[in-house]
């Protein structure tokens, strides 16, 4: 059996005046795990991670902590630490005194106190800086200082909210490399709280997608990104290309859609139990599955108008429209030589009937037997 450090089983949340934060939260976390927590703005992140550290009370449900229930105990029993968005780091004191500090209240002597900031200071890399206070450290200094202080108490698992959200672009894109290469060489469980579907994906090795509060997806980045389960995950991972229709028939593991007046050929995923044939359906289909031009060996095809192309870096995304206000987007690599279109030019967009995946509905509040 694996080591789960974390175990949540069936977690709610209602606060006074009856807003339910969360809802039947279950998830397993195992040791030495990156868990990253993604959702909008309101959807319970914050409220989950609080409630790990004992600074939010269950509604109902149980925590375990390396096996041990900890619901009713406080974060000081716990064994976890959390990094706030803000920092909090305290002005008046040094980098060194500020990872310190835990250590001193814990009453470690002084000379050991001393070997094990050194020791975290030179893991975060700020050991050059010790003297500094936080007002004349760049923000991401502070942050590196703020992760110092959370790890110096060694906790089994570190809890951060939003840990690179008061940073600007590239130095998140600097601090996610470190974050990640920190958690690895100290071992200790991380669960990240992040609105950013980048943050999420590239640094977790579990993805807990997350929607009124509720969870609508556990699993790795990449099943996340290959086989989003519903609407909202397939909605909210960005790169995919959403189409409604009405189920006309089902042949084995496939069915065929109605859509903006065409048949579409495409997949039944193996969880999906039940299709409701005469219904109106959900299914998406991946920027990057998504091909221009007539690909006789590719099952689907629908013309579209060119509108519009974004780039990032060699990857391009061209965007058609289907019909009024229904856009696709195509994603791919392209050279400075290969044509490029004119605005209204109609081209035929292809994907194979593997590249289509049926979506079942969301989970909502109201659908739970409560
Ligand atoms: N102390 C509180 N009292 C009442 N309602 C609260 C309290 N804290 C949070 N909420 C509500 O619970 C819901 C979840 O809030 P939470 O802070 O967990 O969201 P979040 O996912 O962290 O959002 P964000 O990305 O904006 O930080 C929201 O509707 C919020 O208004
Ligand atoms: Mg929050």
């Amino acid at each position: 059996m694996a080591e789960y450090d974390v175990v949540i089983e069936h977690v709610d949340k209602t606060f006074p005046g009856n807003t339910r934060a969360v809802i039947d939260f279950n998830a397993e976390i195992e040791q030495g795990e990156f868990v990253s927590m993604l959702g909008p703005s309101g959807c319970g992140k914050t409220t989950l991670l609080r409630m790990i550290g004992g600074l939010e009370e269950a509604t109902t449900g149980r925590i375990f902590i390396s096996g041990k229930d900890v619901t009713d105990l406080p974060p000081s029993h716990r064994d976890t630490s959390m990094m706030f968005q803000s920092f909090a780091l305290f002005p008046h004191r040094t980098v060194f005194q500020n990872v310190e500090f835990s250590l001193k209240m814990r009453g470690m002597d002084k000379d050991q106190r001393a070997a094990k900031v050194w020791n975290m200071l030179e893991t975060v890399a700020m050991d050059q800086l010790a003297t500094r206070r936080p007002s004349d450290l760049s923000g991401g200094q502070q942050q590196r200082v703020a992760l110092a202080r959370a790890l110096i108490s060694e906790p089994t698992v570190l809890l951060l909210d939003e840990p690179l959200g008061a940073l600007d672009y590239n130095l998140r894109q600097t601090m996610m490399v470190e974050l990640k290469k920190i958690q690895q060489e100290t071992g200790i469980t991380f669960i990240m709280v992040t609105h950013s579907q980048q943050e999420a994906m590239s640094m977790a090795d579990k993805v807990i997608v997350m929607s009124d509060a509720m969870v609508q997806q556990i699993g790795t980045s990449r099943e996340i990104h290959e086989t989003p389960r519903n609407r909202f995950v397939a909605d909210f991972i960005g790169n995919n290309n959403m189409f409604k229709g009405v189920i006309q028939s089902r042949s084995g593991s496939m069915v065929f859609v109605q859509a903006n007046d065409q048949l579409y050929y495409i997949r039944v995923p193996e969880y999906i139990r039940q299709v409701p044939i005469g219904q109106e359906a959900h299914f998406s289909v991946r920027a990057d599955l998504m091909h221009t031009g007539d690909h006789p060996d590719m099952a689907n095809k629908v013309r579209g108008s060119y509108v519009a192309t974004e780039f990032l870096g060699t990857l391009e995304t061209d965007v058609f429209e289907i019909e009024p206000g229904h856009f696709v987007h195509v994603e791919q690599h392209r050279k400075l030589s290969d044509t490029s279109y004119q605005i209204g030019e109609m081209e035929t967009l292809s994907f194979t009937a593997d590249s289509g995946m049926l979506l079942e509905e969301a989970r909502k509040p109201e659908d739970l037997d409560l």
